[in-house]
């Protein structure tokens, strides 16, 4: 039996969890940051100084909830990147000393990898161990719009990029235009619902127009002697400089103003609360914007699944939260016959039992971190 300590602090979140042979959670504990909704995004001096604060009592809370003493450990996980330096540093430092006091193998994770996980862990937790390959994974999150084809070889995983955002992320485009509109952060949450009380058909966006290189997607494709498909790239911050469009050209700026004012005076506003500071006109923009993004996560996603022959389609990251996004996925995978699957709301967004979860192949590979494991801000899955 293994159990593993994940630790994650790679950006507004502090959190541990303690996960048993990577498919049981004994305990997941999520610190979010409060600080930086007064910015409208993480600002990462605070995020490293709040992550000090947090880390040994959330540590402590993981270990007494999962009741779980650290000499019980089989090995601690933690987050090597992507995210910020001083952020990512915080967990590396906190794991290797636990680690050198108590003895136990150390584990570096990608924290997209972990994303990964985090489905691939309740799916275990509730007794579906074989997934149905070839696997596509859309990693949808503040930082990452990412598709890969995912493939398994005894316990290890490997994966290959076939899309990627060419600017901004998904959760990002959801963070700008919130802050844009005076609507706080993180945006994606808000966003969801307040949605529900617009029209989606109140504003048109044009849809995304992507210029195809003629470049190789895919290996894969390749040896398969398929044509090279067409690029599965995603491009959104042409969506916020169309939100900044209409508020520009609809005088929308004071009212925008007034309700920033009024929601900095809340330390946590509800959504009632937001929907009584925000106009119809508004609330329609932020719908239409949600559905254009909707629709093209999921549009490009599924173009991706059919040139890849996918039987089974994850959808995680913060994004995979979205209510709208998952119905519309599920929607066309019953059209398509795609099994898709998404984490539960918890592991959506950032939490570590996704990080003690990836952790296990490797543990049960004996892929250990180097004594010097440091920070890699731009880390890339493979
Ligand atoms: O995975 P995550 O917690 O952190 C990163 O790795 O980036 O994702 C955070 C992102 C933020 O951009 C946030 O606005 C977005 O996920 N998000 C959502 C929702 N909940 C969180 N976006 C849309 N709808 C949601 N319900
Ligand atoms: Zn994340």
């Amino acid at each position: 039996m293994a159990l593993i300590l994940g630790i994650e602090s790679s950006c507004d979140e502090t959190a541990a969890a303690v996960v048993r042979d990577g498919e049981q959670q004994l305990s997941s504990v999520v610190a979010s940051q409060l600080a930086h909704s007064q910015y409208g995004g993480v600002v990462p001096e605070i995020a490293a100084r709040e992550h000090l604060r947090a880390i040994a009592p959330v540590v402590r809370k993981a270990l007494s909830d999962a009741k779980v003493t650290p000499e019980h450990l089989s090995a601690i996980a933690v987050t090597q990147g992507p995210g910020l330096a001083g952020a990512l540093l915080v967990g590396i430092s906190y794991a290797k000393a636990l680690a050198f006091a108590l003895d136990k193998p150390l584990i570096a994770v990608n924290h997209l990898e972990g994303h990964i996980h985090a489905v691939l862990l309740e799916q275990r937790q509730a007794g579906n161990h074989a997934l149905d390959f070839p696997v596509l994974s859309l990693v949808v999150s503040g930082g990452h719009t990412h598709l890969y084809l995912c493939e398994q070889h005894g316990e290890s995983w490997t994966y290959e990029l076939i899309g990627r955002t060419r600017d901004d992320a998904a959760g990002e485009a959801f963070d700008k235009v919130a802050k844009l509109l005076g609507l706080g952060y993180p945006g994606g949450p808000v966003i969801d619902k307040l949605s529900k009380f617009g029209d989606p058909h109140g504003v048109r966006f044009a849809p995304v127009q992507i210029k195809h290189e003629a470049r190789k997607v895919s290996k894969r494709y390749a040896q398969a002697g398929k044509p090279v498909p067409h690029s599965h790239d995603f491009s959104y911050s042409g969506m916020k400089t169309a939100v900044l469009r209409h508020v520009e050209t609809h005088n929308m700026r004071d009212a925008i103003e007034q309700r920033r004012a009024a929601l900095a005076q809340l330390t946590k506003p509800t959504i009632d609360q937001v929907r009584n500071l925000t106009d119809p006109h508004t609330i329609d923009l932020v719908a239409s914007f949600q559905r254009a993004m909707v629709n093209d996560l999921v549009a490009k996603t599924m173009a991706a699944v059919e040139e890849s022959g996918a039987a089974t389609l994850l959808v995680t990251g913060g994004v995979a939260a979205n209510s709208e996004l998952r119905a519309t996925f599920e929607n066309a995978a019953g059209e398509t016959g795609v099994r898709v699957y998404f984490p539960s709301l918890r592991l959506s967004t950032d939490n570590a039992a996704m990080i003690a979860a990836a952790a296990f192949p490797k543990f049960v590979a004996g892929a250990f971190a180097p004594e010097d494991l440091s920070a890699e801000a731009g880390l890339v899955l493979r």
